[in-house]
């Protein structure tokens, strides 16, 4: 889940990869580093890394004398395999210095390959499994293979999924790239005289729209003049480029402090954008254009099953529901890391709906696969045109949440849940579960959403009041029924992650199951408690906690005084349909995890430990 980028064109590289290099840093910043062909003296290599945020790499960059290279290459780190530290930093070299290499995945089998290395003489710098990488192609380049060869070659070594990008001072303006199995994207940009490589759009999409993805095997070389592809067997490889429909300057902060803040902001416009993009009012209709040749079988589908890590998961839940209530279909989720292991059984007439807003989360491409093997139909739920799992999927529902940059997910979440809703009614309608009436309903029902959105995010002051009285706590439990059960899940996701307050989000009746042994004074509750979510059984678990002298915040619906009376803090949302409610529900619990996350001081696009998009297992 690190994040790489390649320049070779006729403009100063320095200045082109440290901007790439800010735009992918949400993939990983242990470290940060670049290399440029043709040092300040003209000569060979020059690479300048450093442990931390791109910052330190800007420094040691300005303390050394500017270089007019025209070709480099760059790397954001999550380290795997060896601490974060200025040696393990990327790009790595061998030691002649003939190659350099920036990676994103694990070698697996790169113990033994380093022992044979050593006994072969090489002698290593870092700690990293990506330095066998330069070891094995300095290998190749000095028998004479040209570097393309030499890491094709390579590859069929290494163990594991990776995406690799090289260059060499013997193929100076060129840069090779190879993309092996679902580690990460590797996407190649055209601009004017000039091409670029990276792991994904961010880094490309400030210089050019014109992009070609390389596929499962596949190997890219490009100069400033174009790009060459070949396969993993050595044979010409048909790679097209096409344009990408997304607006670099949506990746701008704006008037917000944060990128978590901007997307939460952005969520009635992106909610929008999505229903619209989704279904009609008049006539009321559900448009799914990109479902290909599932919009034929959906009749066929008897059985459901939602995968996906992390915030898509808890979307995914949502959906599970929504698919029951809606389709009368049995449904249930997984998550795609244990799906992936556990030989799921899949008869005919399975669908599974994987949600990922990268599309690129490799646990979810792994469990894709499965599905595949084992000859599910299969939907998927993205937000980023042409990632790997719509290429998986036979079907893909695209959300238009617009870049989502904060590593907390916000707007990807809600905008996930509406193609969920979207899919559920248009199976519901395909199987006749949904009569016409109540496809019509339930499309008011969400037309009405991005206003409701919109109001709950009109007043932050409650927030902040809110985030002042509690950031100091150390625990919290969040508590839902029904459809809100996986609202209190990602409540609980999103304020552990960014203000490092541990949180467990619980269905509210497995409280009495063991979690109330934990609650005191210090152990706030969060009760998603909104009208429709079994409201009357969840007032039950907040007198049950009151008695216990724990301390209640409500998310309660307008005019709702009775749970207001109860809990010792209430939030009102608007009072909307029940399917509706799992949305506005969820947008007070992120703008709480903000404003406690600022208040503690912490970094809120930028976690510890954490990554935007994971690929790696
Ligand atoms: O790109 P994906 O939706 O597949 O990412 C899955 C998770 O890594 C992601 O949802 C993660 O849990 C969130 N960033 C947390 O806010």
């Amino acid at each position: 889940m690190c994040g790489i980028v390649g320049y070779a064109g006729s403009r100063p590289a320095t200045p082109i990869l440290v901007r790439a290099l800010r735009d992918l840093e949400y993939r990983g910043y242990d470290s940060a580093g670049i290399a440029i062909l043709g040092s300040a003296d003209g000569e060979g290599v020059e690479i300048t890394k450093r442990v931390g945020k791109i910052a330190n790499l800007e420094s040691a960059l300005d303390a050394s004398p500017g270089s007019e290279a025209t070709t480099g290459i760059g790397h954001t780190r999550w380290a795997t395999h060896g601490r974060p530290s200025d040696l393990n930093a990327h790009p790595h070299t061998s030691c002649g210095g003939e190659v350099v290499v920036i990676h994103n995945g694990i070698v697996e089998n790169y113990a033994a390959l380093r022992s044979a290395l050593i006994a072969r003489g090489h002698a290593f710098a870092s700690e990293t499994d990506t330095e066998t990488i330069a070891h094995l192609l300095e290998e190749r380049t000095k028998s004479g293979l040209s570097l393309l060869e030499s890491l094709r070659l390579t590859i069929a070594e290494l163990e594991g999924s990776h995406a690799i990008v090289a260059m060499s001072p013997s193929e100076p303006g060129a840069i090779v790239a190879a993309r092996v199995g679902n580690a990460g994207g590797v996407v190649i940009g055209y601009g004017e005289g000039e091409m670029l490589v990276a792991s994904d759009l961010a880094a490309i999409l400030p210089h050019t729209q014109q992009v070609a993805f390389l596929a499962g095997l596949q190997l890219a070389r490009v100069d400033r003049s174009g790009a060459s592809f070949i396969n993993g067997d050595g044979s010409a490889a048909a790679v097209e480029p096409r344009r990408v429909p997304i607006d670099p300057v949506s990746a701008l902060k704006g008037q917000y402090e944060h990128f978590m803040l901007k997307e939460i902001m952005e969520q009635p416009e992106a909610l929008s954008d999505t229903i619209r993009s989704l279904v009609t009012l008049e006539p009321a209709g559900v448009h799914l254009d990109d479902l290909g040749p599932i919009s034929e079988r959906l009749s066929e589908v008897r059985r459901v099953i939602l995968i996906g890590m992390g915030t898509s998961l808890h979307a995914a839940m949502v959906g599970r529901a929504f698919i029951e209530r809606l389709a009368g279909v049995p449904a249930e989720t997984d998550n795609a890391s244990e799906f992936r292991y556990r030989d799921p059984v899949i008869g005919a007439g399975t669908l599974v709906v994987s949600v990922s807003q990268s599309g690129e989360t490799v646990d979810v491409l792994e469990a894709m696969a499965v599905a595949k093997a084992k000859g599910a139909m299969q939907v998927t739920i993205c937000n980023t045109e042409g990632a790997q799992t719509t290429r998986v999927a036979d079907g893909t529902v695209y959300t238009r949440a617009g870049l989502e940059r904060g590593v907390a997910s916000t707007k990807c979440f809600t905008t996930a849940m509406v193609a969920l809703y979207a899919l559920a009614l248009r199976l519901g309608e395909a199987n006749g579960h949904l009569g016409p009436g109540q496809l019509g309903d339930h499309i008011q029902d969400l037309a009405r959403l991005p206003d409701a959105a919109a109001r709950v995010l009109q007043d932050h002051a409650p927030y902040k009041t809110l985030a002042n009285h509690f950031y100091d706590a150390r625990h919290f439990l969040f508590l839902g029924r029904g459809l809100a059960f996986p609202v209190a899940m990602e409540g609980a996701l999103k304020l552990k992650e960014i203000s490092y307050i541990h949180a467990e989000g619980y269905a509210a009746g497995e409280m009495k199951h063991g979690p109330i042994a934990l609650i005191d004074r210090g152990f706030p509750t969060v009760a998603v408690a909104p009208a429709h979510a079994l409201r009357s059984k969840l007032i039950s678990n907040v007198e049950q906690i009151q008695a216990r002298g724990g301390e209640v915040l409500a998310i309660a619906s307008e005019g709702d005084q009775e749970v207001a009376a109860l809990a010792n803090h209430a939030v009102f949302i608007p009072a909307v349909s029940e399917f509706v409610e799992p949305f506005v529900a969820t947008l007070p619990l992120q703008c709480l995890s903000y404003y406690i996350a600022l208040r503690r001081g912490c970094d809120v696009d930028q976690p510890r430990n954490l990554a935007k998009t994971v690929t790696v297992e």
